[in-house]
């Protein structure tokens, strides 16, 4: 079993789409094992994106992630993070495949509605930003 870390971001909460979201993500055969609703700043923002650091969109996503409720959570399944990053879909939803979270509810290519680790690397970093060791 492989764990990863599903972030839905603040254009997706403000739109109450929480539920949907993760009626999707159960159905797709991922189990929720750890879920938190909260807010960051974005000096927070800025340290989960240290990866992203120089460029250009990093100010504006940062901005963005610290606008509003965010709901991360690990997420279990064979393949997880494979497969997760096939259901979320593209980064920029005017790309992404159809029937892919993004595709239906991303509004652009920063208010995309959800993040996902990219890699076991990522994973193994990321999901312990937000929750203790089970
Ligand atoms: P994520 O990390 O959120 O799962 O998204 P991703 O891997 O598909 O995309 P990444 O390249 O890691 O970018 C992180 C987030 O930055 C925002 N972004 N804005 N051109 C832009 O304005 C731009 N490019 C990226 C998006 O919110 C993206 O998800
Ligand atoms: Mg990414």
């Amino acid at each position: 079993m492989e764990q990863t870390l599903l972030i839905i971001k603040p254009d997706a909460t403000a739109r109450r789409l929480t539920g949907e979201i993760l009626c999707r993500i159960e159905r797709s055969g991922f189990v929720v094992k750890q879920l938190r609703l909260m807010r960051l700043t974005s000096e927070m923002a800025r340290k989960f994106y240290a990866v992203h650091e120089g460029k250009p969109f990093l100010d504006a996503l940062c901005a963005f992630m610290a606008s509003g409720p965010i709901v991360p959570m690990v997420l279990e399944k064979e393949n997880a993070i494979t497969d997760l990053r096939a259901l979320i879909g593209a980064t920029d939803p005017a790309e992404a495949a159809c029937g892919t979270l993004r595709y239906e509810i991303g509004e652009n290519v920063q208010r995309n509605s959800v993040h996902a680790s990219d890699s076991a690397e990522s994973a193994a970093s990321e999901i312990p930003f937000f929750f203790e060791q089970e």
